[in-house]
């Protein structure tokens, strides 16, 4: 029965071609996860480091208001600690940083700036101020004696 024979060949190529679609397309799915997972952390890195930009940013401005007057307009210190420090930024914790922004220095001129405490700023505001602050420790000049202050 060389017709039947025939068409048995034919469906063998048929399904054997169906089978090799099937193992390329399943290849490509699983290829597709890691992939996917080198992609989505960088991709995470860079929304993380965009808002982080933005909030230094916003940070800068409040900065400028509020705090230059005594630390200096790039943190380099007056009447105030130096906080653009590579020691003090290595001392200090960001909760730290934000805790002590929020309360303040009781008998000292650092006062609380937490709306919680009478002060100006919202609790996202001294997050941009943290944000700031830690984004000069890369570049933090050596100044072990940061809160020498000027006149202070
Ligand atoms: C009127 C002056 C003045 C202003 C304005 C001021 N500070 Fe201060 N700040 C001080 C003084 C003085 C100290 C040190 C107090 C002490 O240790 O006795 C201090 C300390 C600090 C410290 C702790 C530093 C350390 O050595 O541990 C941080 C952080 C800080 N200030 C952040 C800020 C930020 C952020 C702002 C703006 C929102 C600000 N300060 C505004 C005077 C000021």
């Amino acid at each position: 029965m060389p017709y039947e024979y025939s068409t048995d060949d034919k469906l063998d190529r048929s399904t054997n071609s169906w089978m090799l679609i099937g193992v390329v397309l399943l290849v490509g799915i699983v290829a597709m996860f890691p992939l996917y997972r080198s992609y989505e952390p960088s991709s995470r890195d860079g929304a993380r480091q965009a808002q982080s930009a933005s909030l230094a940013q916003e940070g800068e401005s409040i900065w400028q208001l509020s705090c230059a007057s005594c630390h200096g307009l790039a943190g380099e210190g007056g009447t105030a600690p130096a906080l653009n420090s590579e020691q003090f930024l290595q001392t200090a914790s960001d909760e730290q940083t934000a805790t002590l922004i929020a309360v303040g220095i009781p008998g000292s001129q650092m006062s609380a700036y937490s709306q919680d405490f009478g002060g100006q700023l919202t609790s996202q505001q001294i997050k941009a101020l943290v944000t700031l602050i830690r984004s000069w420790e890369p570049n933090a000049p050596d100044v072990p004696d940061w809160r020498d202050m000027i006149g202070g």
